[in-house]
């Protein structure tokens, strides 16, 4: 018989802690509701002791995702973090907390220089007092797989006792390999159904080896009822589970896995453009399932075996992910509907009635402007309409620029424009970009380090797509600014621009009151 396994997708929270992959209130709110749509059985929505904005986000995320998914949160074993999540996750449908305490002798040692009895006290007390809060407790051994076994069983058998529900045993540092995994998941199965079979077993595991999702599959094999992915793999360095990978793995391995997820496959394509463009980080172009080759035969053997039957060399169709083979190209004569089906394709929700026709309005001016709309065209409509009205109206606009070019001394002169007033200035630079950017900073009064420029050709070249990656002096978030625009300097100053709005955005939302309880 097919067990089913649970499905948490933590890209809000492990995923988001990567360089760049910051995104607003908005955006992930915008991107738990696309979760909902793929049918997740669980979303870990973020870290909300970590800051207000992150508070907010969970908190909008627990009252907003509905569908009997579950809504959790971290929390380092300390009464100020579980409080945190209890007051951010207590409205949703079926919330529970996420407690995390190390077990591996380096975590002990070296992180907490604690006794491990005193480390497993911590973790017991952090159990007992989150039980009092909520029903569900998820317990997390991080640093599981370099841990010792039996100290690590001591810890899940005392946290269990005291109330726990779920026990998840982490691949924190992606060192294990599927054997091993394996060979530890089994061990502590048979252990735990025998302690207390209510318990669900889950694993979380990290990529730094390529390993994530052997690992994954292995501990499914082997006793595993829940899997910690994210989307895209997106996650620290190397990243975590990619959720699409154990999807069609189940899917298409299924009787020799004997498991199946409840996931709503034709929504992962969806999913993973919709992260991939709120973050502004490409996916590998052959990455498994959502790269945009993973479909594609290009040697001519392939492509004649495939013309006379699929099954020669497909595993897995396109459609069963819900990749939509046709792109509609819309224009002004398009109407509510054609734009209604791009927008819901993309995975953005389409909100209330005004919200609806205000976005409407300015699809109409794009279209008047551009004639044709691509699907990245609406993506970058809808996300700059989202920001907005997530944001604090502080923000800086374009009003004209200049460019000058020579090889002695280019030259940029820029006006911005911010709460109606309007500054200019002119600069120069060791190119036309450095002389943008050096007085578009110098506009700003930002003291902002660009780490990475990209330009690229969209629509069949027709435009340039602008991205850029910053970060404020001193400090360690990472921004990205998108923009898009057939004049290649205007779509590199509004990315440039775009960043900094991001900044500001998410420094208001930190100085936004943290909410009560927090
Ligand atoms: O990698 C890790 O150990 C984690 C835990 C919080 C589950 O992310
Ligand atoms: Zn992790």
């Amino acid at each position: 018989m097919s067990r089913k396994i649970w499905v948490l997708d933590t890209t809000l929270r492990d995923g988001e802690q990567v360089p760049g992959a910051k995104l607003n209130v908005q955006q992930k709110l915008e991107f738990a509701r696309q979760l909902q749509q793929l049918h997740v059985d669980m979303i870990e929505a973020g870290f909300p002791a970590s800051s207000a904005g992150d508070f907010q986000a969970v908190q909008e995320i627990a009252r907003t995702v509905r569908g009997g998914i579950s809504v959790t949160a971290l929390a380092r074993a300390v009464k100020n973090d579980i409080d945190s999540v209890y007051e951010s996750i207590k409205l949703a449908e079926n919330p529970f907390i996420h407690i995390v305490l190390g077990t591996s002798n380096i975590h002990v040692e070296k992180k907490f220089s604690r006794s491990r009895d005193a480390v497993l006290e911590m973790g017991v007390e952090a159990v007992k007092y989150a039980r009092t809060l909520l029903p569900e407790v998820q317990y997390s051994t991080e640093d599981a797989s370099r841990s010792e076994f039996e100290y690590l069983w001591r810890t899940i058998e005392a946290v269990v006792k005291a109330g726990a529900t779920i026990i998840n045993i982490p691949d924190t540092v992606g060192y294990a390999v599927p054997e091993e995994f394996g060979e530890l998941i089994r061990k502590i199965h048979e252990r735990l159904k025998n302690l207390n079979d209510r318990v669900m077993l889950s694993v979380h595991c990290h990529n730094d080896l390529g390993m994530a999702t052997a690992n994954t599959l292995s501990a499914i094999k082997n006793g595993a009822e829940k899997v910690e992915c994210t989307i895209n793999g997106l996650g620290e360095r190397a990243g975590n589970t990619s959720l699409e990978e154990i999807a069609m793995a189940l899917k298409v391995r299924e009787s020799f896995y004997q498991s199946h997820t409840d996931l709503n496959l034709k929504e992962i394509m969806r999913t993973s453009r919709l992260l991939t463009y709120l973050t502004g980080l490409d996916v590998q172009v052959n990455k498994a399932i959502t790269g945009e080759n993973a479909f594609a035969h290009s040697s001519g053997i392939h492509q004649d075996g495939l013309l006379k039957n699929k099954e020669v060399y497909e595993i897995m169709s396109p459609e069963d992910v819900g990749v939509e083979s046709m792109e509609l190209v819309l224009t002004a004569r398009s109407g509510r509907h054609a734009f209604r089906h791009v927008m819901e394709k993309l995975g953005f929700y389409a909100g209330s009635t005004d919200e609806f026709e205000g976005l409407f309005a300015a699809f109409l001016r794009m279209a008047d402007d551009k004639k044709e709309v691509y699907d990245h065209d609406v993506f970058a409509l809808l996300s700059a309409a989202r920001k907005q009205s997530g944001g604090s109206g502080h923000l800086y606009e374009l009003e004209s620029l200049r460019v000058v070019t020579d090889d002695e001394a280019p030259t940029a002169t820029v006006k911005l424009k911010r709460e109606g007033v309007s500054l200019e200035d002119t600069r120069s630079g060791d190119g036309p970009i450095d002389a943008l950017y050096g007085t578009i900073r110098a506009l700003t009064g930002l003291e902002v380090e660009l780490l990475d420029y990209k330009i690229n050709s969209m629509s069949r070249g027709k435009e340039a797509l602008g991205r850029v990656h910053i970060r404020l002096k001193h400090q360690d978030n990472i921004y990205t600014g998108k923009a898009m625009d057939t004049d290649i300097i205007k779509a590199s100053a509004q990315a440039f621009i775009n960043g900094i709005n991001a900044v500001l955005l998410d420094t208001s939302e930190k100085e936004k009151k943290a909410p009560a309880g927090e």
